[in-house]
């Protein structure tokens, strides 16, 4: 059973028991809330440039909504494994290999910090997910398990320019929805960063949405 704590995303560090709370009752109509978004999936998917039998990490994997374009490039060879704390958000994943028929993906019902990985992957997306993008120990455990040279996507929610007041009132407002802190909403790349050769940012939707690639260092934070 889920504890109900408090939802509010003031606090500096993530919530666990309040994400738990909000995706479980997100789960049924998430597809759908995200529709608007799908350009910027496709976006980020492609800067992984993978290739067919490679290997990829879906940290935070929701529902599943990036199983198919990854599947698509590394093909019947490659797999994915898909992260995801909330069981009724891995439901959705689950339901959704099983209609696609999919071989080689493996799902972990566990935290990104916590989850039990194995071997290194070639490639992982973190696809909105500003929660896990604040937790260096689930960045590292990632990272772990993961190639050197590995490529690394990050997508998600920021603050646009000041003056964009407007802009970032739809930032708050989807903040407010789907994460537990609103620290680091400035940089949300900044602790994967950390972990990464050669960061890029672009800001796109008026500077509201960043999409952050690097590749992974293979030696740890800023080495
Ligand atoms: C906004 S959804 C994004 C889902 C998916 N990446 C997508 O693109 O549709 C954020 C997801 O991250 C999951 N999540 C949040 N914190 C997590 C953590 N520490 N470990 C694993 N999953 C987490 C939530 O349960 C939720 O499913």
């Amino acid at each position: 059973m889920i504890k109900r704590t408090r939802t509010s995303a003031r606090s500096q560090l993530p919530d666990r028991e309040a994400a738990l709370e909000r995706y479980s009752m997100r789960a049924n109509v998430y597809d759908g809330e995200l529709a608007l978004f799908e350009p910027l999936r496709q976006e980020a998917i492609s800067r992984l440039q993978l290739r067919k039998g490679e290997s990829v990490l879906d940290v935070g994997c929701g529902t599943g909504l990036s199983f198919e374009p990854l599947k698509a490039l590394v093909g019947e060879q490659g797999t994915i494994v898909g992260i995801e704390q909330c069981p009724q958000m891995l439901a959705k994943a689950r339901e959704r290999i099983q209609a696609h028929g999919w071989e080689g993906i493996t799902l972990l019902s566990e935290a990104a910090d916590e989850a039990h990985l194995r071997g290194q992957a070639d490639a992982a997306i973190f696809h909105f997910t500003h929660d896990i993008l604040r937790q260096p120990e689930a960045i590292a455990n990632v990272m772990r398990h993961l190639k050197p040279g590995a490529r690394v996507v990050a997508t998600g929610l920021q603050w646009a320019a000041p003056w964009v007041w407007p802009v970032n009132l739809f930032v708050w407002g989807a903040a407010m929805y789907s994460v537990t802190t609103m620290d680091g909403l400035d940089k949300p790349w900044s602790v994967l960063a950390t972990f990464l050769h050669g960061t890029e940012v672009r800001a796109t939707w008026m500077g509201s949405i960043f999409i952050a690639t690097g590749t992974w260092s293979g030696r740890g934070p800023d080495a």
